[in-house]
């Protein structure tokens, strides 16, 4: 608790407001983020969890104007990095903060890196770019980068290629290519997914230990709940391009207020029981919805058992939930706790 007051004192760093982002295809549109607000604050760690499709990945690229329009479109919004408008920000003050101000690191470290250039240059290159550096100096410096990122003789192996690198050593690389100019927001999408569990912990331990030491707020995307348990602070579920539910991750878990969420904690597995005996995962029932034609109420409605009258007519706002913690934010006209409990009374 102690700790989430502490985050709520800082000013906010990043500031989402309203971001819809649409794709265009010759007479369809698809509504892929639909109205989604948000503000993250110095230093912390928002976890971005939903189905595949549901516009994780389209509304941070959009932030930083990486959707190529058409077929993206921008439908509205705001996206305020400690204060400046991205989004109409020029190209020249853009790609400042691109890798100056907020570090990025994306899934596929293959398709990322530059398979013909050494990865030392690729390294320094956003040193030079954006601090200025010198060859010799951002040489160095990207030394001391891949030691941070615990790659064997990295003095040795500057002058080596992606290939030369297993996988997770790319993603690896990548992290210290997105957190090289000391971001003041990292953005990872999918960032370990590839990588093996162990080598996934490493990496999560990474991030952890540079966020407490150059104390930079991160967004990370993942279908790992388990990821997002262990290292944010607060979490948001997104569907259909909304938020659905947001707030401490703790409080979230423990008492989900929206019926999505509810679903997604119970597809887990319940690791701690014995292998062997672990309750089957209980799948949510049906698909999300075709976003070229976005349904009239609320999008989860026709999948929600607990879905009143109302969910089929309008989608709630994003608002407090009734006697969660300060800040635990769901879109639901029923009250979830009270459904799930009639449910368990004999
Ligand atoms: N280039 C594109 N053209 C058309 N539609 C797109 C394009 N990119 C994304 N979309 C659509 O936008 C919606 C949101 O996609 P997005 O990639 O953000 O999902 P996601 O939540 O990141 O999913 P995943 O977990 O699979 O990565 C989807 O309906 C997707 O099909
Ligand atoms: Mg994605």
């Amino acid at each position: 608790m102690a700790q989430t007051s502490a985050l709520t004192e800082r000013p906010p760093l990043l500031e989402v407001r309203d971001l819809a982002v649409q794709f265009v295809d010759r007479d369809t549109v698809v509504h892929a983020v639909n109205g989604v607000s948000y503000t993250l604050r110095e230093g912390e760690t928002l976890g971005v969890v939903g189905e595949s499709g549901s516009g994780k990945s389209v509304h941070v690229l959009a932030m930083l104007r990486l959707i190529p329009m058409p077929p993206g479109r921008l439908a509205g919004g705001q996206v305020l990095f400690e204060g400046r408008d991205l989004l109409t920000l020029s190209d020249p003050e853009l790609r400042k903060v691109r890798g100056g101000g907020v570090g990025f690191v994306f899934q596929d470290p293959m398709s990322s890196l530059n398979p013909s250039m050494t990865v030392g240059l690729q390294v320094s290159e956003p040193l030079r770019l954006h601090l200025g550096m010198g060859a010799d100096a951002a040489r160095k410096r990207a030394i001391e980068l891949l030691d941070m990122v615990r790659i064997p003789n990295a003095a040795q192996r500057l002058d080596q290629y992606p290939h030369e690198f297993s996988g997770g050593q790319r993603q690896r690389i990548m992290i210290a290519m997105g957190i090289s100019c000391r971001p003041k927001l990292l953005i990872a999408d999918e960032a370990t997914t590839a990588l093996d569990v162990t080598v996934q912990a490493d990496v999560i331990e990474l991030v952890k230990e540079l966020k407490r030491e150059i104390g930079m707020a991160v967004i990370w995307i993942t279908h790992d709940l388990g990821v997002v348990a262990g290292i944010a602070d607060t979490v948001q579920v997104m569907y259909a391009g909304r938020v659905v539910e947001r707030g401490p991750v703790d409080d979230v878990f423990r008492d989900p207020r929206n019926a999505y969420t509810l679903g997604l904690l119970r597809s887990l597995p319940d690791l701690s029981a014995p292998v062997g005996q672990r309750r089957r995962l209980t799948q949510i029932d049906g698909a999300p919805p075709d976003m070229r034609f976005p349904p009239k109420g609320d999008p989860f409605a026709p999948r929600n058992r607990y879905a009143t009258a109302r969910c089929f007519e309008e989608a709630a706002p994003l608002a407090q939930a009734p006697g969660a913690a300060p800040g635990h934010l769901v879109s639901a006209w029923y009250d979830l706790p009270a459904l799930v409990a009639a449910e368990t009374v004999p």
